[in-house]
């Protein structure tokens, strides 16, 4: 195990087994009817892409960058980078992948936001879920785990860019999950006492 990682929540086997379980799910739930998966990065980088080669439907794989503000006063608005290309939206079925779902802002802006843009479905699927942290109501169809209220990594999720390599979901050691008072604080840190 990494020396920073505390405990190990849930194990690569554990990982992949629960992937082909939730892979089961969208193909009964959604069919064969052609998809677009969008993989919101960097987070969902590595459960997208173990995802989609569980998935028989005729995909297209896109992905978007979100950055949401938690300053209180724009809470909900979100900084979007590499959108999918419109017609790979306009009138689609859309499933859109994240890491983890955690105050539940940047699901639900960018469900929003493909709506918007013409989706005829949108589905959220994440890897992991923290209820007890949720500030807006959103339900995501589909959940890999759903899990305490503690900051991990591994497997995609990053604190401040570094662990996405690790191939086990952790948690990371409090000592670890400090940044510099003059850095940002990063997503979904749950601020020390
Ligand atoms: P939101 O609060 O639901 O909008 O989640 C925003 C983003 O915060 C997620 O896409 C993750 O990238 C990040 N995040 C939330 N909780 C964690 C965590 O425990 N570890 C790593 N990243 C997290
Ligand atoms: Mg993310």
């Amino acid at each position: 195990m990494h020396p920073a990682i505390d405990r190990i929540l849930h194990t690569e086997a554990e990982i992949q087994e629960r992937i082909a379980s939730v892979a089961a799910t969208i193909s009964q739930r959604l069919g064969g009817e052609p998809l677009t998966v969008i993989g919101v990065l960097n987070g969902a980088v590595v459960f997208v892409s173990d995802l989609i080669r569980h998935l028989d439907a005729p995909l297209e794989l896109a992905f978007v960058s979100a950055s949401s503000y938690r300053d209180g006063t724009t809470s909900g608005s979100l900084e979007l980078d590499f959108l999918p290309a419109p017609k790979q939206i306009e009138g689609r079925r859309v499933l859109l992948v994240d890491d983890i779902l955690d105050t539940g802002r940047t699901m639900k802006g960018l469900v929003a936001e493909l709506y918007a843009r013409g989706a005829a479905e949108v589905h959220g699927c994440v890897l992991l879920d923290k209820p007890s942290r949720r500030v807006v109501d959103i339900d995501v169809d589909f959940v890999g785990f759903s899990i305490e209220d503690a900051f991990v990594v591994g497997y995609g999720l990053d604190f401040a860019g570094l662990y996405r390599n690790l191939p086990y979901i952790g948690v990371l050691k409090s000592e670890h999950a400090t940044v510099p008072a003059d850095d940002a604080e990063p997503p979904g840190t749950t601020p020390s006492p």
